[in-house]
């Protein structure tokens, strides 16, 4: 169907690509400049350097690579490591699920690690690998940081702390396309080698940018790894940013310039303040979800994801059916079930640009739409119980103080 209008804004709660907020979209609205005059190249020094704050990482190299989330994870494997090399990968949702497919595409040789969709990554079996593993074969861990099919997030510290104490040397890869500006991440405190974002994620930018940063360890892998790589070659970037130039092929002018003003805005909340306000409304959304009387996907409260919650409806109800009346009475958009809980769970995305009265809204939205499919709520629960929250925990805002 084509895009059809409706009146007032639409509630966008789709786990990403999420909304954009005015001064951003307002710095993209320009034309298009000739990149190699200086100014482009100025910019993306600084660009590049204040990217790597959004890492926690000093140490790190960033990439801005135009490519999506996909792209990311490619350069990141296909930097770093070379073809039957042993990965061990954990599958906990769709996002992993095609992660490691795109892992054994490239022909890595994958030790997959399964939990239950709603588990977090199984780390006593990691644990077991590693201590059985003294010859070193494992070469790296991929592991996503915030699984945003079911909402799960996975301690990487704990990931760390195992590989400290085998003093084992596998690179760390991690995907944190639904948690890097959102939850805490802390790249050279947690030995994390290649991290990667998306920008329609919690940067809260168009999709386009896949941003990623590499430790000293995994620069210095990239440097004999074998994988068959063009576009995502890390060695094409670095040249260019010895010569000052910064770019080996056409950067999209707008989304650097988007790019700069939504790390202005980040940087003005404050990074701890922005997972500050992902803790809220991620706390927020369970709470309703609870009042609603309705399962949270997460099975633990260890793995509960301050970005996403994917709500579990009972067996009579079709997930499917709530996300489209959702769109089609209430402007508003869900995410839905993806494969193995597909009409079993729907999602609220609540990351990125975004405020607890938006997201009641978006809850008092929910709780008519399961009104609608025949769920027996009573109308302002969730509402109540996520409001007495917020009431109870918004600060001051930060620059209005
Ligand atoms: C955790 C995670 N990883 C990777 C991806 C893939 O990103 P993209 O669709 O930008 O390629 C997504 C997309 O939603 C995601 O949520």
């Amino acid at each position: 169907m084509d895009y059809v209008y409706a009146p007032g804004k639409n509630h966008l709660f789709v786990p990403g690509p999420v909304n954009i907020p005015e001064p951003v979209l307002r710095a993209m609205n320009r034309n298009n400049e000739d990149y190699r005059s200086p100014a482009i190249p100025a910019m993306t020094k600084t660009l590049l350097e204040d990217v790597k704050k959004i890492f926690k990482s000093t140490a790190g190299t960033t990439f801005l690579i135009p490519t999506t989330g996909t792209g990311a994870w490619e350069s990141a494997l296909t930097n770093t490591l070379s073809p039957g090399d042993r990965i061990v990968s954990f599958l906990i949702g769709q996002f992993s699920l095609l992660w490691i497919d795109q892992q054994q595409r490239l022909n890595f040789n994958v030790d997959v690690v399964e939990s239950d969709w709603g588990q977090g990554a199984n780390l006593d079996v990691l644990e077991s690998k590693l201590a059985s593993d003294g010859a070193h074969t494992i070469k790296a861990i991929c592991i996503v940081h915030n699984e945003t099919a079911t909402g799960v997030t996975n301690d990487l510290s704990k990931v760390r702390f195992l590989l400290d104490k085998y003093k084992h040397p596998a690179l760390l890869l991690v995907d944190g396309v639904s948690s890097i500006c959102a939850l805490d991440f802390r790249m050279d405190e947690w030995g994390v080698d290649v991290a990667l974002t998306g920008s329609q994620k919690a940067l809260s930018l168009p999709t386009g940018i896949g941003i990623i940063c590499a430790s000293p360890k995994a620069l210095e892998a990239s440097k004999t790894s074998k994988s068959v790589k063009v576009f995502f070659d890390w060695k094409d970037y670095l040249k260019f940013y010895k010569l000052g130039t910064y770019w080996p092929y056409t950067p999209s002018i707008q989304l650097l310039y988007g790019l700069r003003a939504a790390l202005d805005l980040l940087f003005e909340e404050g990074l701890d303040n922005v997972i500050a306000r992902h803790s809220r409304l991620g706390k927020a959304t369970r709470l309703a979800v609870e009042a609603w009387g309705l399962k949270n996907c997460t099975q633990k409260e260890e793995w509960f994801s301050d970005t996403v919650t994917a709500v579990l409806v009972p067996s009579y109800i079709d997930s499917s059916e709530i996300v489209r009346r959702a769109w089609k009475r209430y402007n508003l958009s869900l995410g839905l079930g993806l494969n193995k809980v597909a009409g079993k769970v729907f999602r609220i995305g609540h990351l990125g640009n975004l405020n607890e009265l938006q997201l009641l809204g978006c809850l008092a939205g929910v709780e008519m739409i399961l009104k609608d499919v025949g769920y027996p709520v009573k109308l302002g629960s969730g509402v109540a119980a996520a409001s007495a929250y917020l009431q109870n925990n918004i600060p001051l805002i930060p620059s209005r103080i």
